[in-house]
């Protein structure tokens, strides 16, 4: 049996490179041979084996990894999509196909939604088995690291695609990953003035080159204060909330205007109280949840913007590193320096 390296969820103490056979591919899976795949904060949190990662229906050992680009080498029996030799970017959301929302356009949220490197092995390794809907071909022209990336791109291009930031004035709401590709979204889309506001002077500087017009750090600087100056006391017409951190997200609701929009894509770590009349009701404002890419909507136009050089992602990809020095990636993203780390099995 042919064998290859894989970053291995051992048990909750315990990831670990190993030698692991290459999957087979299954008639709905297409085989991928990885050149470039991306580390999340969600594989951070199964590494780490947190409260959140214990109850999202982990079973281990589990191969990390679910942001990715690479080479279809071979094709399940029944596989539509992808053939041999396309390169392909992964979906992480893995619909059913059968339930309301697979009939009704809306596969992305799936009723019985599962994740690609969550609930089935992911890419941190030589090959991965990626279920051949969620391979997606994309043009050769995308180089193999920014393929890796597409995922949360996807999902930050939705971010700035719904709450229509065309002319408006846009607020992003933490500069990780998500936010850093929602303030070159935003731009990309026809903001008018792009606020970006971190707690990481790095973050903010990358923030800068991605377009951020005011880089603002709520360490120093009067959030609030910063935005209804600079919008004649009105207020932010679209946030783009991307820290997860519970007390942005309460101020936030102090500077998006009245009959504002605004885009929840972090993630909270605990419920979070708002004085609803005043901050919503009266206001009229318009909150948008958004949980990953409109399969394949999303897609298309990302491809369609990286391809006119409209869409930069590179900026965001701060190291690539091959696989055997992960723990070196993860320090990095931990430490709050490197923004996407890349590997290259
Ligand atoms: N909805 C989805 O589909 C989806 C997909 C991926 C990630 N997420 C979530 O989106 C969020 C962002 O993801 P990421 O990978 O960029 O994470 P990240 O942790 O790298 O980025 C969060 C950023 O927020 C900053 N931050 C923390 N406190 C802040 C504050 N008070 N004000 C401003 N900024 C602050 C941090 O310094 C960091 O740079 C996370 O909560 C993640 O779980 C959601
Ligand atoms: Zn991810
Ligand atoms: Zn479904």
């Amino acid at each position: 049996m042919d064998l290859m390296q894989a970053l291995v969820k051992t048990s909750p103490a315990t990831t670990e490179l190993q030698r692991i056979p290459i999957p087979e591919c299954g008639p709905r899976e297409v085989l991928v041979k990885v050149r470039a795949a991306a580390l999340c904060g969600t594989d951070l949190h199964i590494h780490e084996w947190n409260p959140w990662a214990q109850g999202a229906g982990i079973q281990l050992p589990l191969v990390l990894g679910h942001e990715c680009c690479g080479d279809v080498i071979a094709v399940g029996s029944d596989a539509k999509g992808a053939r041999s030799g396309d390169k392909v970017a992964v979906e992480t959301h893995v619909p059913c196909g059968e339930c309301y929302q697979c009939r009704s356009d809306e596969q992305h949220i799936c009723n019985n939604l599962r994740l690609f490197g969550i609930h089935m092995n992911g890419c941190f390794a030589e090959y991965a088995a990626v279920p051949a809907l969620c391979a997606k071909p994309i043009p050769k022209e995308i180089p193999y690291e920014v393929g890796a990336v597409m995922e949360p791109l996807g999902t930050a291009l939705r971010a700035a695609t719904e709450p229509r930031v065309a002319g408006a004035n846009v607020m992003v709401v933490g500069c990780g990953p998500i936010g850093l590709f929602a303030v070159a979204a935003a731009n990309t889309l026809g903001a008018a003035t792009v606020f970006a506001a971190d707690i990481s002077p790095a973050r903010l500087a990358i923030a800068r080159r991605m377009g951020a017009t005011y880089p603002v750090n709520p360490l120093q600087d009067d959030v609030a204060a910063v935005v209804l100056q600079a919008t004649g006391g009105y207020g932010a017409d679209v946030v783009i909330e991307a820290s997860g951190s519970v007390e942005a997200l309460k101020q936030s609701f102090r500077y998006l205007r009245k009959g504002g929009r605004m885009a929840l894509v972090g993630l909270p770590g605990k419920p979070i109280e708002l004085e609803l009349g005043k901050e919503v009701v009266f206001k009229e404002a318009n909150i948008i949840g958004i949980h990953g890419r409109k399969m394949f909507e999303t897609w298309a136009r990302m491809e369609n913007l990286l391809a006119s050089g409209k869409l930069a992602a590179a900026p965001a990809i701060t190291h690539v590193l091959p696989l055997e020095r992960w723990q070196e990636g993860i320090d990095l993203a931990r430490s709050g320096q490197a923004c996407k780390v890349i590997y290259t099995p």
